[in-house]
């Protein structure tokens, strides 16, 4: 028993040798998402973490294997979706990306439910959710008339 005990010790131990690095790109203002207050409060506690260049990070980054998990997020997130590179998103992936935004929110799968058990100020109540339909909905109008 204590064999194995000093076993999983040390592979933890091992592990923290692989580190991701993580950095946040300058964020160009020009580009970047711009929405009312409102909204970009919501979309900054729900969403920013993993979909901007402004993470906020947690102090897990450092602690393998939860620094593995942040960091998969966090890339793939914003190859998903990045608000700080918004403007320069082209049209139609932004179309689709809204639309699928739409369905996640509403469905309760964006922000990610594992994100939000620990982040629980990021869990969007009904009236969140409704103000960013809402905000979806005015984007997608905004684009058809481009
Ligand atoms: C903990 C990190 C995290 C948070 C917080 C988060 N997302 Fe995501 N999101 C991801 C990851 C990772 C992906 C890419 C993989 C996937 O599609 O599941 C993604 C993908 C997406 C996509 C693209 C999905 C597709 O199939 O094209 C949309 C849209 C999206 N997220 C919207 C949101 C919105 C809106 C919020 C806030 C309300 C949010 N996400 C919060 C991690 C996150």
């Amino acid at each position: 028993m204590k064999k194995i005990l000093f076993g999983l010790l040390g592979i933890l131990v091992a592990i923290q040798f692989i580190r991701p690095t993580f950095s946040n790109a300058n964020v160009d203002e020009k580009i970047a998402l711009q929405a009312d207050e409102k909204v970009m409060s919501v979309l900054k506690k729900a969403c920013y973490d993993c979909h901007s260049d402004e993470t906020q990070y947690p102090w897990t980054k450092n602690i393998a294997p939860a620094s593995w998990v942040i960091a998969d997020h966090i890339k793939e997130g914003r190859k998903a979706l990045n608000f700080s590179q918004w403007e320069a998103i082209d049209a139609k992936l932004k179309t689709t990306r809204l639309k699928r935004a739409q369905q996640l929110v509403s469905n309760g799968l964006m922000p990610v439910p594992s994100y939000t058990m620990i982040h629980k100020e990021a869990k969007l109540n009904s009236d969140e959710k409704e103000l960013l339909k809402h905000f979806f909905d005015t984007q997608l109008e905004k684009l058809k008339t481009l």
